[in-house]
């Protein structure tokens, strides 16, 4: 017997869905102008702790922040604001993935460096609440999360732009248990959500030189909204004639990202946010782990930059939360330097972090109290970039890497 009433709930409810989406693909249709930074009289750059290691990782990355906008500061071109109440224990209080006067005080902010938040699911001791991270990304419109990953050694370069806004995760937390046997979930792709990210793709394709975009979906299965967003990218393709581009499935492409033959042809990826989440990781451990990545989330009003991990609760529970490696969040602190324009300063900033964590090694972090704290970290990382010798420091050690892998 079919659940007549299970149907009709269901129904209800699926409208109510439908037509938040598409009020949103209103407002999508109305998206103004990026904000230009060298307009403003003053940069307002929002510092989020979040949960576990995050305050602690967070706290060394604002350092190596205030320490590279010394001038901007002094000047009183920028300001930094510390933002609490990011935390899993407030947002349980409010039971909300981003408390009201938290989400209003995020929202004077223009750039915000995020560390990791808590994300509760099905069986932990907290409300299964929807994550902050995600819930971010919706409410400032931060529909362009860039990953790069590089390995000079391998001849890996890639640039990872995943839609931060739709498919999987847009109504993630919003699926049905239409009966006790029947759950479902949804996939959303608007064109305005699907052709700004293809756009984005293309263009730092175009502007970079790189000239070469790999559209990454499941079309085949997923035809609806992944067949939506191949198509349109095969129409917006035509407007980069310089950029090479093809198209792969997901699956296959998990595979060629550790294939030595054909990996390093790899350039920029576009891909639904699923996907991206999911491959950016696999990414990011060939690069040396998921604590050497940084990750970009932007929109037009509004940026967020943060680390591609989790806060590691166990860290904190261990009492070894000062060991937790920074990198990670100090990569997003470049990746924040090269969106403000300050392109000089996010190029010595990732050589430094280079040298630091890969090559030079004069401290190295364990994690626990064997190794360097977080903040003696970022202290090293500091020093580094001031050398006059950075860049030749730099390229030998990146020669050394490559004649050895030959
Ligand atoms: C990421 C993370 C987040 C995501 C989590 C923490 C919600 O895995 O930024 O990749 O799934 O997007
Ligand atoms: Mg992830």
């Amino acid at each position: 017997m079919v659940d007549e009433q299970a149907i009709i709930e269901a129904k209800d409810k699926f409208e109510k869905l439908l037509r938040k989406q598409l009020e949103r693909v209103e407002v999508l249709k109305n998206e103004g102008e990026p904000v230009d930074y060298d307009k403003l009289d003053k940069l307002i750059i929002g510092v989020c702790g979040g949960d576990g290691i995050g305050p602690y990782i967070c706290a060394s990355a604002q350092r190596v922040m205030e320490f590279l906008l010394k001038d901007r500061i002094e000047a009183g071109k920028a300001e930094i604001r510390v933002i609490d109440g990011l935390t899993i224990e407030r947002r349980v209080e409010v039971m909300k993935a981003i408390p009201d006067d938290t989400l209003a005080e995020l929202k004077e902010c223009h750039l915000i460096l995020k560390g990791p938040t808590t994300t509760p699911k099905k069986g932990d001791p907290w409300p299964n609440i929807e994550s902050a991270n995600v819930a971010m990304r919706k409410e400032l419109d931060l529909f362009a999360n860039v990953r790069p990953v590089s390995v000079p050694e391998l001849g890996i370069d890639w640039t990872f732009y995943r839609e931060n806004t739709e498919g999987s995760y847009a109504l993630g937390s919003d699926g049905m248990n239409v009966t006790d046997d029947l759950a479902m979930d949804f996939c959303v792709a608007t064109s305005q959500g699907t052709e700004r990210i293809i756009r984005a793709g293309f263009e730092f394709a175009k502007k970079t030189g790189k000239n070469y975009v790999s559209i990454i979906t499941k079309g085949n299965i997923i035809k609806t909204t992944d067949g939506k967003f191949l198509s349109m990218a095969e129409d917006i393709a035509k407007d980069y004639p310089e950029v090479k581009w093809d198209d792969w499935f997901i699956d296959i492409t998990t595979a060629k990202l550790i294939d030595p033959a054909r990996r390093s042809a790899f350039k920029v990826f576009v891909l639904p946010n699923l996907y991206g989440d999911i491959i950016t990781d696999e990414a990011a451990q060939i690069q040396g782990g998921v604590g050497t990545a940084g990750s970009a989330n932007i929109g037009t009003k509004y940026a967020m930059f943060e680390a591609i991990h989790g806060s590691a609760p166990r860290m904190v529970d261990e009492g070894r939360a000062q060991y937790a490696d920074p990198c990670s969040m100090i990569k997003a602190v470049a990746m924040m330097m090269d969106h403000m324009g300050e392109t000089e300063k996010a190029k010595k900033l990732n050589m430094a972090l280079d040298v630091c964590c890969q090559f030079e090694k004069k401290l190295v972090m364990t994690g626990r109290d064997t190794g360097a704290t977080g903040n003696e970290f970022a202290d090293y990382i500091m020093e580094t970039m001031q050398r006059d010798d950075l860049e030749a420091v730099w390229q030998g050690y990146i020669d050394e890497l490559i004649a050895a892998n030959q």
